[in-house]
């Protein structure tokens, strides 16, 4: 009792000061978003402009949209938490009418009374200035005039465009926007990235390497719908005479030069800017990654077998907002027993969890980062020697994965050093006879970077100090698996947030326990949820 009082008064005095400081204040400062543009200007190829859209609006049902989440290359670059926006990063100095030098424009949604009173305040173009610290800040409305002729670039890069945005009221919407985009840079109306690159493979083909380029786009046509119907690309697979290969080659440069748009430097710009974090950004991760850590061990100390999976996905949440996290960084998984077998499992609605292992795969998004922590345990606080030795394999898996996640080391290199591992035990256990099976019960990777996305951007080189990647590896037995029918229904997978360092690799989740002692220890502290019965209604 007297833990649940310091826990309460704790609690009390958090919320205190969290009410006193009315809203938050430790986000990423302008200085940060600042510097990252710097840093992309800095990779841009000479007389080249990057081009970044806002993320779009989407429709929930009715006149109800989806919560806005931003796009997280603008909200690194900007720090815009608004849709209906656009930034222009140049390589070089531009020069305005008035004499004026500027290297980066950003177009922001219009201040509006009405709009602003049903749904909430806008930045606007002053807010841009003086909060964001953009010099040449503009109204959406603007962009259609934008006083830059994009043709004269060597090249203009933005990521291409996902088709699912509408065109809304007004003439400044993500949809406006883009159209204003298209038609200033001649967009080919059949733009598309995996084209573009195709085609570039055709241009640079020699007569050596022709038979494999040929069998390369094959498997492309074969696997792209969009891509079948391309006239040169389907002729180039076919074609056997050099006078017709040297013709498609000469169409497809001419397509090439037909316009200056590029989607893959900008890829490659993000993905390395974004696979290692800096100071500023590791403080918001580590506190996200704290906060989901913190969820874990109050659903060990609350859990029961009479709760239900959403229950239990409500109370890792409660923690989340508790801390002032405002979103999951993904659509929660809360998996007991056979359902801990769907990766992705998100439906979440088994009434009671019963004497099952419960999978919960969960993270906070605190300020734009967010956490990917997962914990395994057993409902009723016990683990069944069963669910304990496969457990206990996946625990060594994990160990070998986040020791192998080490300056330098390949990408892969937890993967292969967890999957031994997995083999290894599952062959042990008589539930495999040979490694290469190992796959039908451990079907993902063990690893991707985490940051602003929970499958965040990098480059897949060998790991560099200062990066964040998850090592999740897991073992999934569903029920009617080739196998002894003891193992059936038992999945688990255990998932923390590693830091590579020059050091070391650092387990930032390491606060919410992994062994299955400590994990029964934790369950066995009392909740402040013990207490917190709810009125029935039936
Ligand atoms: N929670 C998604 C993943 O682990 O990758
Ligand atoms: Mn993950
Ligand atoms: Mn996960």
């Amino acid at each position: 009792m007297f833990r649940k009082i310091l826990l309460f008064t704790g609690l009390l005095i958090f919320s205190i000061q969290l009410s006193s400081q009315g809203t938050p204040t430790d986000f990423l400062t302008a200085d940060f978003h600042k510097e990252r543009r710097e840093a992309v200007r800095a990779m841009l190829p000479h007389n080249s402009v990057a081009v970044f859209f806002a993320n779009a609006e989407r429709n929930r049902a009715n006149d109800v949209d989806y919560i806005y989440h931003q796009d997280p290359d603008f909200y690194y670059l900007t720090g815009y938490k608004e849709p209906n926006a656009v930034l222009v990063i140049f390589s070089e100095n531009q020069v305005n009418t008035e004499g004026k030098e500027f290297n980066e424009m950003l177009y922001v949604q219009k201040r509006d009374a009405s709009a602003e009173q049903w749904n909430g305040k806008r930045l606007g173009i002053e807010g841009a200035k003086k909060q964001l610290g953009f010099d040449m800040a503009f109204n959406g409305d603007e962009f259609s005039k934008i006083p830059i002729d994009f043709k004269t670039f060597d090249m203009v890069t933005f990521f291409d465009f996902k088709h699912d945005y509408r065109d809304k009221r007004g003439d400044a919407d993500l949809f406006d926007l883009i159209k204003s985009f298209k038609e200033k840079t001649n967009y080919p109306s059949d733009y598309n990235v995996t084209k573009q690159q195709l085609y570039s493979m055709i241009k640079s083909t020699t007569v050596e390497n022709r038979a494999n380029v040929a069998q390369t786009l094959g498997r492309y046509l074969n696997y792209y719908e969009e891509l079948k119907d391309d006239e040169l690309l389907r002729n180039f697979v076919e074609a056997k005479d050099d006078k017709v290969i040297s013709d498609i080659k000469e169409k497809v440069s001419l397509k090439l030069e037909a316009h200056n748009l590029d989607s893959n430097v900008i890829a490659e710009i993000m993905n390395t800017l974004r696979e290692t974090k800096t100071e500023e950004e590791m403080v918001l991760l580590k506190k996200a990654i704290e906060i989901s850590a913190v969820g874990q061990n109050e659903v060990m100390k609350a859990m029961h077998p009479n709760m239900s999976e959403v229950e239990i996905q409500g109370v890792h949440e409660y923690v989340y907002k508790k801390y002032g996290a405002e979103y999951e960084g993904y659509p929660s998984i809360v998996g007991g027993g056979n359902n801990g077998c769907i990766l992705h499992y998100i439906e979440n609605n088994k009434t009671k969890v019963g004497n099952d292992l419960v999978l919960m795969d969960l993270g906070a998004e605190y300020h734009g980062y967010t956490a990917d922590v997962t914990r395994t345990i057993p409902a009723n606080g016990k683990f069944t020697p069963e669910q304990k030795q496969i457990y206990d394999i996946v625990y060594k898996a994990q160990e070998a994965g986040i020791k192998a996640s080490i300056v330098g080391a390949p990408f892969r290199a937890p993967g292969e050093a967890s999957s031994k591992v997995v083999a290894e035990g599952l062959i042990s256990l008589g539930i495999i006879k040979e490694t290469s099976e190992a796959r039908t019960y451990f079907p993902h990777g063990t690893s991707h970077y985490l940051g602003l996305d929970v499958h965040d951007r990098g480059t897949y080189g060998p790991y560099k100090a200062n990066t964040v990647i998850t090592v999740e590896p897991g073992i999934y037995i569903p029920e009617g698996s080739d196998c002894d029918k003891k193992w059936w229904g038992i999945a688990v997978r255990i998932e923390d947030d590693i830091l590579i360092t020059d050091e070391g690799p650092v387990n930032l989740s390491a606060m919410a326990p992994r062994t299955t002692e400590a994990i029964e220890e934790m369950m066995k502290q009392p909740s402040p949820l013990d207490d917190f019965i709810l009125p029935s209604l039936d």
